[in-house]
């Protein structure tokens, strides 16, 4: 009797979370804080819940010599509402994915080949770093700055899953250096020198 009332409640409980299986994303409609409107269930199929864009080396043939390829709503449309994404890091010899937040998940990062010298900064400025090698994970806590850069004379890959289909992005030298945010007021938030600030406009595209 107990056993049945248990399971009667499981299935109450989780009905009540889970109004409805999936949403797949309809990725013509507005994205909203809560995601995409929801293709209509008659139109989903088997393929909606399979991406095949992670199987391939992303471009490292740019300044930070490295890619990031997304596996978000806008790219996987069945992670709408799922609160889980994945993307896949590729680092040449010397790449780096310069310091960075995701403000909406944690990060988990698997080490599938290479070796990737990874590390968060904590809100109280505590530094937790490694070099990780072929299948180590490390988790970056939501909202924190965070990096990796590669360790290897050889190409390194990585798979990082997320909870939430939408991460957020913020990369800190972008924030800094690549908009038209005055270089006075640059150099007064961050201390930093004008030759220095203005360097970096100039590499990363910035203007002011
Ligand atoms: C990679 O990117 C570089 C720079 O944008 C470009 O010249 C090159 O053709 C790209 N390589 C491939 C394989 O797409």
């Amino acid at each position: 009797m107990l056993h049945i009332l248990f399971l009667f409640s499981l299935i109450l409980t989780s009905t009540h979370v889970l109004a409805q299986d999936f949403c797949v994303a309809n990725l013509d409609g507005v994205l909203t804080p809560s995601g995409y409107a929801c293709k209509p269930e008659s139109k989903v199929a088997s393929d909606d819940f399979v991406f095949s864009g992670l199987g391939m080396p992303g471009n490292t043939s740019n300044i930070i010599l490295a890619a990031v390829s997304p596996a978000f709503s806008a790219q996987y449309p069945a992670v709408n509402g799922l609160s889980i994404s994945a993307a896949r890091l590729d680092l040449a010899p010397g790449g780096v994915i310069p310091m960075h937040t995701h403000p909406a998940a944690t990060e988990l990062l698997y080490v599938v080949h290479g070796r990737i010298t990874a590390g968060f900064i904590s809100s109280s400025n505590a530094v937790y770093v490694k070099t990780l090698t072929r299948g180590d994970i490390m988790v970056f806590p939501q909202g924190l700055l965070h990096f990796q850069i590669s360790s290897s004379k050889r190409p390194s890959l990585a798979i990082v899953t997320f909870n939430s289909p939408l991460p957020g992005l913020q990369i800190l030298d972008f924030a800094l250096f690549a908009n038209d945010l005055p270089s006075s007021l640059v150099e007064k938030t961050t201390f930093l020198d004008d030759a220095q600030v203005k360097k970096l406009k100039g590499v990363l595209g910035g203007t002011g």
